[in-house]
């Protein structure tokens, strides 16, 4: 008898969609076998016929307790309600940043053990962290073959926000210790300066409501930072980098340009930029707010732009970017802008940022326009090929992957998405009111169930999640690739 067999589902893997039976023992698959042999096989089985069993969803942007860093404000989930609201959308494993802002006497090895003690015991899903490094000094970059050791193989630089930006020299040099560490570097692709210039002649002109924080972001300011940080990663002899959420035209066409001349270029998407535009910021009043998020929503053409990237393979992963703020909030949320001076907020005060790991699965499935095994791809598998997780997550591998796995079954839904149902610790959802035909209906984390759609909702508890430690990527890291060298530049 195996642990759990779920019998009679379609299997999609980033792969192949086949009908097969999948038998769990432990923690891990144990087998794979023609649909419905095991039917008899499980001390528990669930019946999954007419429904599509998927590696369990791999969110690795997820923004969990960090303190005010893109101006004022504090995320309103923390662990706990944040990884509860993960697994309910159909994710078994989340990666969240570990802070490491400018002028501070902590480190990244340090950050990572201070975020680690606001994760362990409370997680509901797996995890692991990047650190979101504010700084290039030598103590932090020294400190990369340690955070290897540690499971940590990921940073996330930014080009604006001034208590995290790097200069351009800063960004080489992280670069260039990332390369020889094997870390791959995520950037966050906007032009700090220009937008600094642009809010300033917006305040001067008195455009001061949410919608003006479109304006202070146009897409030539995404697209320029783009090409610059695909220019500083080719200086280091190709070193990769990940582009994260990407919104515009231009950049991706930037980014599949340097796809196609062999740069080891991966970026990154977000539902935000599929499903909202800039329209959703001009809502009524201070509506708007509860769509800002940067690189703001685009254009309907941006849109489908967007999904041809996630067809053709220009973004290989589509990650929520989860980075809830509260709406009716004075005192840390979206609202901590509005003064007597200032009804309608002050845009460049608003913090930054959206709820969506719950939503992000359900909507990219509900849409149905990418291909299964596409979506399998963007949802997981190459989120943990590229961030060092895989074949223990993101595949079905009988005795070397954890039983991570979201049940679906399709078309039986007529759903509309309200912040009532999400498990957030959030007061609102910027989807409010779309319409979806599906949600998971089952999410196993090693083994066991722990969202159970029908039966009970959240069955799983806080504190089984576990902190994951993470490889290199796979694929990316060339043994023979050329070192940096000075005097062939
Ligand atoms: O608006 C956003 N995306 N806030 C989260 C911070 C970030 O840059 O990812
Ligand atoms: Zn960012
Ligand atoms: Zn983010």
């Amino acid at each position: 008898m195996y642990d759990l067999v779920i019998t009679n589902g379609v299997c999609v893997t980033a792969a192949d969609v086949a009908p097969l039976d999948i038998a769990i023992q432990g923690e891990k698959i144990a087998l794979l076998a023609p649909s419905g042999s095991l039917a008899t096989e499980g001390a528990r089985v669930i019946d999954a016929e007419g429904g599509y069993v998927m590696p369990g969803g791999i969110d690795c942007h997820v923004h969990l307790q960090e303190p005010s860093l893109f101006g004022k404000g504090t995320s309103s989930d923390d662990y706990e309600s944040g990884s509860r609201s993960a697994i309910a959308g159909g994710n078994t494993t989340i990666v969240t940043f570990a802070p490491l802002v400018k002028n501070t006497s902590a480190t990244p090895l340090s950050v990572i053990r201070d975020t680690r003690a606001l994760a362990d015991g409370q997680c509901y899903s797996d995890f692991s962290f990047h650190v979101l490094l504010g700084t290039a000094s030598q103590q932090a970059l020294q400190e990369f073959p340690q955070l290897r050791e540690e499971g940590i193989s990921s940073v996330k630089i930014y080009m604006t926000y001034q208590a995290l930006q790097l200069k351009d020299g800063d960004i080489l040099s992280v670069l260039l210790a990332a390369r020889e560490n094997k870390i791959l570097t995520m950037i966050h692709a906007e032009n700090g300066e220009v937008l600094d210039w642009l809010t300033n002649q917006l305040e001067a002109a008195k455009l001061f409501a949410p919608k003006y924080h479109s304006n202070s972001r146009p897409p030539i300011l995404e697209a320029e930072a783009t090409n610059r940080a695909i220019a500083l990663s080719s200086l280091i002899a190709d070193t990769p980098i990940l582009l994260v959420h990407v919104s515009d035209v231009g950049a991706t066409a930037r980014i599949r340009e340097a796809q196609t001349h062999g740069q080891p270029i991966m970026a990154e998407t977000c539902p935000q930029y599929l499903f909202l535009t800039r329209d959703d910021l001009d809502k009524p009043g201070f509506e708007g707010a509860k769509c800002v998020c940067s690189p703001p929503p685009r254009d309907k053409k941006d849109q489908e732009a967007i999904w041809t990237g996630l067809e053709n393979g220009t973004f290989a992963i589509l990650s929520s970017d989860h980075c809830p703020f509260r709406y009716d909030d004075a005192e840390s949320g979206k609202k901590t802008c509005i003064t007597d001076e200032h009804p309608v907020g002050q845009f460049k005060y608003i913090p930054n940022g959206l709820p969506g790991v719950e939503t992000r699965m359900s909507l990219a499935m509900s849409a149905g326009k990418l291909e299964l095994t596409k979506l399998v791809q963007v949802t997981s598998t190459n989120a943990a090929k590229l961030y060092g997780l895989y074949p223990r997550k993101g595949a079905i591998i009988p005795g070397i992957s954890d039983a991570d796995l979201t049940i679906w079954y399709p078309g039986k839904l007529d759903l509309t998405v309200t912040n009532e149902m999400l498990h957030h610790d959030t007061d609102y959802t910027p989807y409010e009111g779309q319409k979806v035909n599906n949600w998971p209906r089952y999410t196993i984390l090693r083994g066991q169930v722990v969202w159970d759609r029908d039966n009970g909702g959240i069955v799983g508890h806080k504190g089984y999640g576990q902190f994951i430690k993470r490889d290199a990527a796979v694929g990316i890291w060339k043994e023979d690739a050329e070192k940096f060298d000075l005097e062939a530049l």
